[in-house]
Parts: C-alpha cells; sequence; structure tokens
C-alpha cells in the first residue's frame, strides 16, 4: 500500500475517551487497554495528557514503556512545560509522537486565549519547534478548526509545517460541521496550502450532532489520511468518531475509499468489551459494529434470507470483526491450561502466576453454577481479578432474605481496611437492602448516580453483570461486577465504585483545569 492508499488510525480512548465523565481509567487498566490496541495493530496510540495530573504523566509513561509495534501518543498545549512533560513521558516509546494543540477559532482566540491571530501562529510555530527538541514526530491541531476561518487556518497550518510537523490534525471541536462542508473545508485545506504535501492531514470529530463518523469519513474522501477515533465512540460530551464504524465502513465500501487501514478487525469486539467492562459505559444494542445486535436477526424474512444467502442481509462477516456469537468454550471440567489458552486467545495474559490462579478459582467457582461458560464470561471474570489489586473494602459475604410481603434484609460482612466489619439492613428490594448495608458500614457519603444491569449471555443462568456510577464531591467512578446472582453482582459492582472513589491508591488523579 503506497502512503496515499494506507488509512492512519489515532485512536484517542485513552486521552479524549478518559474525558467522559466517569470514564477515569488507572495506570493497569490504560495498559490493558494499549495493549489491545497495539494487538488490532492501531497506528498511533493516543495515551493521555502528561501535564495534566501525575497520574496522567505515569500511564503515559507506563504505556510507552509497554507498547512497541504502535506509535504512542502524548498530548501538550502549546506551552513549554506542556511540551516538555509528553517528552519526558514518551522517553522510553519505540516510536513516540507529541500532539500539541492551540485553538484557532475567533471565539476561542478571542474570548478563551485573549490572543490576537498573529501571537497565536507565533506560538504555534514555537510549540513545533520545541517539540521536535524531543520526537521527530510531531502532531499540530488547530483546535476549533471546523469553527476557525478558512484563511487563518491556511496560515497558520504552513507555518505549523513550516517548523517541522509532519501531522496536521483539523478537529471538530464542538461537533458543528456537517459532512459535505466539512470534506469541502479539507481539499480546501490541502489545495490552498503550498507545503500541504509534506504533512498528512489528520481529522478528529466530536459527536454533538451524531455526525463524527459522517464527517470523518468526508474529509477522508477529500484527502484526509488519519482518522483520530475512539472505541465505542466514548469522548467529551457526546464522544469522538467511532473507531470500530470509521475502520469497517472504510473497508466494507471499498469502492467509496480510495484507501484502507492495517488494522486486524477480528481485535475489534474484543477491545470493545474491554473498554465498556473498564470504563463502565455499555455498549447500546443496536450499536453498529459492535452492539449485541449489530449481526442479530430477528425477522423471519431475514433469517430465512440469511440461511439462504448470507449476503442478502449482511454486508460484513462477524467473524471480521471478531464476534463469535456465544460460542462455549470451556465448562466445569476444562483444565487450567485450556482456561490459559482460551484466554490467550481472547488477548488476555497474566502479569503473574498468582493473578492466573485466582482467575483460574474464581473459573471454577462460576462453572459449578454455570453450565456452559462463554468468551464473555471469561472477559467478566478477568476484570474481577485485576479489580481487586489494591482494594481497600471488599465483599467477605452476603444473605439477603426476600419473601412476598416481607420487606427484603441483607447481611453483610465486609473487610474494611483488613478489619472485618458487618451489617445489617433493610430495603426497597434486596439489591437496595445490600448497598444500605454496605454503606452501614462505608458510610461513604457518595451520590448513586447510575445502576444498570446487563445479562451477559442469554439463559436463566447467565452472569448479570452491573454497573454502578458514584459521585462524591464532583468526582464521578464507575463500578462493576458480575456473577451469576445479581444481588452479588451488585454488591460488588458498589465496592469497586468504593474502591475507585475513597482509596487514594486506586484513585486516578483528577485532571485539574487544563
Ligand atoms: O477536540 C479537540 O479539539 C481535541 C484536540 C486536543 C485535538 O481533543
Ligand atoms: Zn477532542
Amino acid at each position: 500500500m503506497s502512503s496515499n492508499d494506507r488509512l492512519i488510525i489515532f485512536d484517542t480512548t485513552l486521552r479524549d475517551g478518559e474525558q467522559s465523565p466517569g470514564a477515569s481509567m488507572t495506570r493497569d487498566e490504560k495498559i490493558r487497554i494499549a495493549k489491545a490496541l497495539e494487538r488490532m495493530r492501531v497506528d498511533v496510540i493516543e495515551a493521555g495528557f502528561p501535564v495534566a495530573s501525575m497520574g496522567d504523566f505515569e500511564a503515559v509513561k507506563a504505556v510507552a514503556e509497554t507498547v512497541r509495534e504502535s506509535t504512542v501518543c502524548g498530548l501538550a498545549r502549546a506551552l513549554d512545560k506542556d511540551i516538555d512533560r509528553a517528552g519526558e513521558a514518551l522517553a522510553g516509546a519505540e516510536s513516540a509522537r507529541i500532539h500539541t494543540f492551540i485553538a484557532t477559532s475567533p471565539i476561542h482566540m478571542e474570548a478563551k486565549l485573549r490572543m490576537t491571530p498573529d501571537q497565536v501562529v507565533e506560538q504555534a510555530v514555537a510549540a513545533v519547534r520545541r517539540a521536535r527538541r524531543h520526537v521527530a514526530d510531531v502532531e499540530f491541531s488547530a483546535e476549533d478548526a471546523g469553527r476557525s476561518e478558512p484563511e487563518f487556518l491556511k496560515r497558520v497550518i504552513e507555518a505549523a509545517i513550516d517548523a517541522g510537523a509532519s501531522t496536521i490534525n483539523i478537529p471538530d471541536t464542538v461537533g458543528y460541521n456537517v459532512p459535505e462542508q466539512f470534506g469541502a473545508l479539507i481539499a480546501e485545506l490541502l489545495e490552498d496550502i503550498p507545503n500541504a504535501d509534506k504533512a498528512t492531514f489528520s481529522v478528529h470529530c466530536h459527536n454533538d450532532l451524531g455526525l463524527a463518523v459522517a464527517n470523518s469519513l468526508s474529509a477522508v474522501q477529500n484527502g484526509a489520511r488519519q482518522v483520530e477515533c475512539t472505541i465505542n465512540g466514548l469522548g467529551e460530551r457526546a464522544g469522538n468518531a467511532a473507531l470500530e464504524e470509521v475502520v469497517m465502513a472504510v473497508r466494507t465500501r471499498r469502492d467509496v475509499f480510495p484507501c484502507d487501514t492495517g488494522l486486524d478487525t477480528t481485535q475489534i469486539v474484543p477491545a470493545s468489551r474491554l473498554v465498556s467492562t473498564i470504563t463502565g459505559f455499555v455498549v447500546q444494542p443496536n450499536k453498529a459494529i459492535v452492539g449485541a445486535n449489530a449481526f442479530a436477526h430477528e425477522s423471519g424474512i431475514h433469517q430465512d434470507g440469511v440461511l439462504k444467502s448470507r449476503e442478502t442481509y449482511e454486508i460484513m462477516r462477524a467473524e471480521d470483526v471478531g464476534l463469535r456469537q456465544n460460542a462455549i468454550v470451556l465448562g466445569k471440567h476444562s483444565g487450567r491450561n485450556a482456561f490459559r489458552a482460551r484466554l490467550r486467545d481472547l488477548g488476555i495474559d497474566f502479569e503473574s502466576e498468582t493473578e492466573l490462579n485466582e482467575a483460574f478459582r474464581r473459573f471454577k467457582l462460576l462453572a459449578d453454577r454455570k453450565h456452559e461458560i462463554f468468551d464473555e464470561d471469561l472477559q467478566a471474570l478477568v476484570s474481577d481479578v485485576t479489580a481487586e489489586e489494591n482494594d481497600f473494602v471488599h465483599l467477605l459475604s452476603l444473605h439477603v432474605c426476600s419473601e412476598t410481603g416481607e420487606k427484603p434484609e441483607a447481611d453483610i460482612v465486609l473487610q474494611l481496611d483488613g478489619e472485618e466489619r458487618s451489617a445489617r439492613a433493610t430495603g426497597g428490594g434486596p439489591v437496595d437492602a445490600a448497598l444500605k448495608a454496605i454503606e452501614a458500614i462505608v458510610d461513604s457519603g457518595a451520590n448513586l448516580r447510575l445502576y444498570s444491569v446487563n445479562n451477559i449471555t442469554s439463559g436463566t443462568d447467565a452472569q448479570g453483570e452491573v454497573t454502578v456510577r458514584l459521585e462524591k464531591g464532583g468526582r464521578v467512578v464507575n463500578g462493576q461486577g458480575a456473577d451469576t446472582d445479581i444481588v452479588v453482582a451488585s454488591a460488588n459492582a458498589y465496592l469497586h465504585a468504593l474502591n475507585r472513589l475513597l482509596h487514594p491508591a486506586r484513585r486516578h488523579p483528577q485532571r485539574g483545569d487544563v
């Protein structure tokens, strides 16, 4: 593939995706996602915003030191301290990129930056030059390009390329553009900027009007050769363009798009599930490519057609996105090696034998209660194991009594900071009683913002996966738990969220005012 036929996929799940309220991730969670992106052969992984907090810095550094096949990128405002911090975080990367940005729209320059256009050009040039002192690969973004004056955009971009930027990103920061207009903007920039051939043009579209993917694809048709996107479309406000939709659109409609990605698309569904489990952002069933119903045919006419010839109603193959529909993989009699091998197929490696043993112990417990174990069950089980590190509170036992005409009652025993504590509470239902019993011990002062239950697979013995969102003092965290007993799953999800909210070692420092 020549460089013009290749569409570079720049994933920003760990940076813009993490800016979704409640989607903050720990360093270890970021490493797990980064490994999944590397397995998918994503070209560039934007790992965070190093100057934003110590947690961001550590996470970018760890991802840079772990990932070998993809370029690892750190975000920096067009300020020396941001750029130097990004350079420091990326020092251990095999291939590193600094992504520096400054706003170029009249409203951002006047109201936010309080700078003149001349000052903005000067600062952009200085930033690119400074970034080039750290790395050879520098990306420059004209923030709010979608609402900037095209003539001013051309000026700042030409100067940034002259200063050494090899990627120029055109963000539709507020999701204001529509496809035809956005595509025309890219074509105009490529046509009119004299040194445009010295850089790869990229787009970064937000989904406020539901047009992020359409705008990105229109830009590709007009010459953009990098798309910035996130798994499941996670991101600030309504999110970013969904990676899976961009990649599969380009691949499925080769007749329309003059380029293709280098991605291993069979890793899309596993990565989507991993991100959903870690962030607690449930994927809607009818979500394109990765939703539970994306390849399900309900109507008799459709089922009949697909049985006769798959192409009658399917434009993609489920296997191509890594969907192995409810494949039974393991059961009660499966051994440790089969367990490890299946997890390896799913791209899950354990850091230590202890972690593997703990996961295997839980698998055996689950297999006692659930006859057939699916990939989805294994993924949920592994997430639970890794979530346990550094827990300051965890569940020892739970007894719930629920009877017609009686108020449900829960007796709970927790280990809180090494000490065994118990409580009893009643509630409107068994889940309510269990969560109240937890609060009788922990007294967190947190507000419950979301509670949702999904079945991981089908059948009445399926595990329920519970997501809980808690808020305290403006901090929002998610917690997940999975179990065949949804009261236990709920208690675990609640405790998982409490561990993230209250325990200093698991806290992901919040971004300041950057
Ligand atoms: O949306 C945006 O403009 C951004 C930039 C930092 C690229 O996220
Ligand atoms: Zn963005």
